[in-house]
C-alpha cells in the first residue's frame, strides 16, 4: 500500500498492509484474527507529524473514526468531542460556526483530531492541554477502551505519554500501544481572545479593531500562518522540525554576550526558551539543501520535500542542522516529528 498520499512530507514508502479504523469494534475484529491479531501495529494518523524512513513493515492503522458533537453546554464551558479521524482544521471551523470560540488559535495546524493530544499542538499562545477534557482510547493489545484526563495525559510542550515508548509493561508511555479514538474539549465561557503573541498583536494593531471575534482572530492566525509556513498540500513538510530549546538564564546570559540578536523567551518557570528556528537561520540553513529535502525559505524551522526526497535526506539534513547548531552555540536541538 503506498503511503505517499498519507503524510504530509509526501515520502514515498510502503506498507505492508493499510486498514482503515471507524470504531473500537473494528480494532477488536482485528485483534481478535489469528492472522492479523498478533502482528505489530502502527497507528496513523494525519501522517503531518512523522517523516517516513523506509517502508513500514508493522501492519498501519489509518484512524477515520468521524464524528463531532456538543456533548454540554453549560454556563461555565462548552464540552464538545470529536472522533479522531476528522480533520482538525475543518473541526476547529466547525466549533466558530456553531459559536464556540477557544480553538481559533489553532486553526489551520495539519493534521487529525485524534493526533492532536500526542504532540500537545500549540500555536499563538493556546497549547491544546489548555482546551482539553477528556480522551477515549483503545489498548492494542488487549482490545480494551479506556479514558484518560489531562494529568494522565502528560502533556508538556509538543509532549506526551503517546510519545514515549515504554521500555516493559507498566513504564510509563503508551507510544504503539493505544489508538486514540475520540478527544473532548473544554471551551471556558466568556469567551476572551489570547492575542499576546507578537504577531497577533501586531494584527490587532493593524486593524484598528478593538474587540474581535473568535473568527476574527481565526482569520489573522490563518493569514500569519499562510504566510510563514509552507502548504503541505503544495510543499511537503511536518510543521516545525525542531523544538525551540529552553536553556537557563545563566546559559542565555553567556549566548547573548556572543550572540546579541539572539531571539528568546522568558518562561514562567524561570528558563528561556530560545528560537530555534532564529538559530537555525544564523548558521545560514535557509534555502538549502540535501538532495531533495531542503530549509523552507520563509522559515528556517521547516523542512520541506522539494520533490521526491527520501526520509533518509530529511534526516540526514536535519542531522548536519543540528552538528551546526551545537558547534556554534552549544545547544543540542530536538526534533519535533516522529522518525519512522
Ligand atoms: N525566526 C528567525 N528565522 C527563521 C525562523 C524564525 O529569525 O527562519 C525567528 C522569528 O523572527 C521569531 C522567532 O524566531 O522572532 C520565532 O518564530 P515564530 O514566531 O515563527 O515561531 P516558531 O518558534 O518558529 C512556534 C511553533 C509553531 C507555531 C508558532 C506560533 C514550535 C517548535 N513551533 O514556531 O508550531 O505555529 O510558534 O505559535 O514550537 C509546529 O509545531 O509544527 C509549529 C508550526
Amino acid at each position: 500500500v503506498p503511503l505517499q498520499p498519507h503524510n504530509s512530507f509526501g515520502i514515498v514508502a510502503k506498507a505492508r498492509a493499510l486498514v482503515r479504523v471507524r470504531g473500537a469494534a473494528d480494532v477488536q475484529q482485528l485483534l481478535a484474527d489469528p492472522e492479523w491479531g498478533p502482528i505489530p501495529k502502527f497507528v496513523l494518523g494525519g501522517g503531518s507529524n512523522i517523516v517516513l524512513t523506509g517502508d513500514v513493515r508493522p501492519l498501519v492503522l489509518k484512524v477515520e473514526v468521524p464524528g463531532r458533537r456538543v456533548l454540554d453546554d453549560g454556563p461555565r464551558a462548552t464540552i464538545l468531542e470529536a472522533g479522531a479521524g476528522e480533520n482538525w482544521h475543518d473541526f476547529v471551523d466547525w466549533t466558530l460556526d456553531q459559536g464556540f470560540g477557544g480553538l481559533e488559535n489553532l486553526a489551520l495546524i495539519p493534521g487529525t483530531v485524534g493526533a492532536s493530544p500526542v504532540q500537545n499542538i500549540g500555536a499563538y499562545g493556546v497549547e491544546l492541554q489548555d482546551r482539553f477534557e477528556s480522551l477515549d482510547a483503545i489498548d492494542l493489545a488487549t482490545g480494551k477502551p479506556f479514558t484518560l484526563d489531562a494529568a494522565q495525559c502528560a502533556f508538556g510542550y509538543r509532549d506526551s505519554v503517546f510519545k514515549h515508548v515504554a521500555a516493559q509493561e507498566g513504564d510509563f508511555g503508551l507510544a504503539g500501544r493505544a489508538l486514540i479514538l475520540r478527544v473532548r474539549f473544554r471551551l471556558p465561557k466568556p469567551w476572551k481572545p489570547v492575542l499576546g503573541y507578537v504577531d497577533l498583536e501586531r494584527k490587532l494593531q493593524e486593524s484598528g479593531i478593538r474587540e474581535p471575534s473568535a473568527r476574527q482572530v481565526r482569520d489573522w492566525v490563518c493569514a500569519i500562518r499562510s504566510a510563514k509556513l509552507p502548504d503541505p498540500r503544495v510543499i511537503g513538510n511536518a510543521g516545525s522540525f525542531f523544538k525551540n530549546p529552553t536553556v537557563t538564564p545563566e546559559q542565555c546570559q553567556d549566548i547573548i554576550a556572543r550572540e546579541p540578536g539572539i531571539v528568546h523567551y522568558p518562561m514562567p518557570d524561570g528558563s528561556v526558551k530560545l528560537a530555534a528556528g532564529w538559530l537555525i537561520d544564523a548558521c545560514g540553513w535557509k534555502g538549502k539543501s540535501v538532495g531533495n529535502a531542503g530549509v523552507y525559505e520563509k522559515q528556517a524551522l521547516v523542512l520541506v520535500n522539494r520533490g521526491g526526497a527520501t526520509g533518509g535526506e530529511v534526516v540526514t539534513l536535519a542531522r548536519a542542522i543540528q552538528t551546526s547548531v551545537y558547534e556554534r552555540f552549544g545547544i543540542r536541538l530536538e526534533p519535533e516529528p516522529v522518525v519512522v
